[in-house]
């Protein structure tokens, strides 16, 4: 069941975006060579606005290639963005400094493209990312302890005997416990659970209060994953840890997230709270999503929806409605429009079509 909103409400019970997104596009070229440009590019994302409140788990599903990853990697600044702002709130509860009045400041949020110097390295401190497969963020020539304290040599943390004790404590919060049996093994000596596990650890070794989980369960037993899902919501709440939580699973969302964004092609095509998105979703793609893959919840099972033939694919797309390939409502209005903007259909449940 997902938690409830309390956790993410602010000072008076106001939430408070943590992140926020304006007009967020990325465009990666394809085709070309060597002495051609490209001859097209993949929207990956493509002007995309929502918000993510300061202590909730906003879920972001969709299916394969439709933008989640890349969504995660701007966030955390592993990519840039071809256009668009990203906004970050400072961190002065949490961990005592704030990123600097110099940076381009709008509403109390820092732009992170003008992030240099010490707030560049304050951002990476606070923002980290878990991949899908544990095994790409570590190196199996290093130990557990050579893994999880990496972030902290980045960030010139603590004298190694400090490390030591950070990374012990952090392997105690993550569940391998004694820390001693685990420190200095090495990955292949490790289930996929535990190495998911470090890989959580050293996400959370320096203290961010943002983290973008990509599909952090997706490629371990089924039997493992509701303890990492548990995990995550442990310190969440123990931290204070905000998540944008990559999932393709809706049932996954529904226990981790309070609120889900549903992506389709490089749009955000709904957002809304878990509950509310679940039982009454309003976009034709998160309608068909929900009859091909019913949240186990006989209260959410519903007539399946014919969805049409195979995702489009976002190469230079035409400016009309993404869905409109696969939409088994659509009308002439919505191949003569450009893609619609997401509107607010019922107090904080947005749905970008025109037939709702
Ligand atoms: N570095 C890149 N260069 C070119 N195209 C890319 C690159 N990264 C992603 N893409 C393309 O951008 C689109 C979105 O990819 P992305 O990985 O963000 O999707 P996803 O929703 O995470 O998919 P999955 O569920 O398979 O992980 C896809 O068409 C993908 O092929
Ligand atoms: S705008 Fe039209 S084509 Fe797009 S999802 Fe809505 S009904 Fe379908
Ligand atoms: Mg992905």
């Amino acid at each position: 069941m997902a938690r409830d909103m309390t956790g993410a409400a602010g000072v008076n019970g106001l939430s408070q975006a943590l992140v926020r997104v304006e007009g967020m596009t990325k465009l990666f070229p394809v085709g070309g060579g060597l002495l051609r440009g490209p001859t097209g590019y993949v929207h990956a994302v493509d002007e995309v606005d929502f918000e993510i409140l300061r202590r909730e788990t906003l879920a972001l599903v969709g299916e394969s290639g439709s933008g989640k990853t890349t969504v995660g990697r701007l966030l955390v600044k592993l990519l840039e963005p071809t256009e668009g702002r990203i906004l970050f709130r400072g961190w002065p509860e949490e961990a005592g400094q704030g990123v600097r009045e110099s940076g381009g400041q709008s509403g109390g949020m820092v732009d992170t493209a003008t992030l240099k110097g010490m707030d560049l390295k304050g951002f990476r401190r606070q923002t980290q990312m878990v991949f899908q497969d544990p095994y790409e963020s570590m190196n199996p020539r290093r130990t557990v302890f050579d893994t999880v304290a990496e972030p902290l040599n980045v960030q010139g943390m603590g004298t190694r005997q400090q490390r030591l004790g950070r990374v012990s404590e952090l392997l105690g919060l993550v569940g391998l416990t004694p820390p001693s049996a685990y420190l200095f093994r090495f990955p292949h000596e490790l289930s996929g659970g535990q190495r998911q596990r470090v890989a959580i650890a050293r996400a959370l070794v320096v203290g961010p209060s943002f983290v973008v989980a990509d599909e952090p369960t997706s490629m371990l037993d089924v039997s493992i994953r509701t303890g990492i899902m548990t995990l995550m919501q442990d310190l969440s709440d123990r931290l204070g840890i905000t998540y944008l939580y990559v999932t393709h699973d809706l049932a996954v969302a529904r226990y981790m997230c309070q609120r889900i964004a549903v992506m389709y092609s490089g749009k955000i095509v709904e957002l809304g709270e878990t509950e509310e998105l679940l039982s009454h979703p309003q976009h034709p793609y998160t309608r068909a999503l929900l009859s091909a893959v019913p949240v186990p919840d006989p209260e959410y099972q519903r007539e399946p929806v014919d969805i049409l033939g195979e995702v489009t694919a976002a190469v230079d797309p035409p400016d009309r409605c993404r869905f409109y390939d696969r939409c088994p409502v659509r009308e002439d209005v919505c191949r003569d429009s450009p893609h619609p903007l997401l509107e607010e259909k019922s107090p904080g449940h947005t749905v970008a079509c025109y037939r709702v």
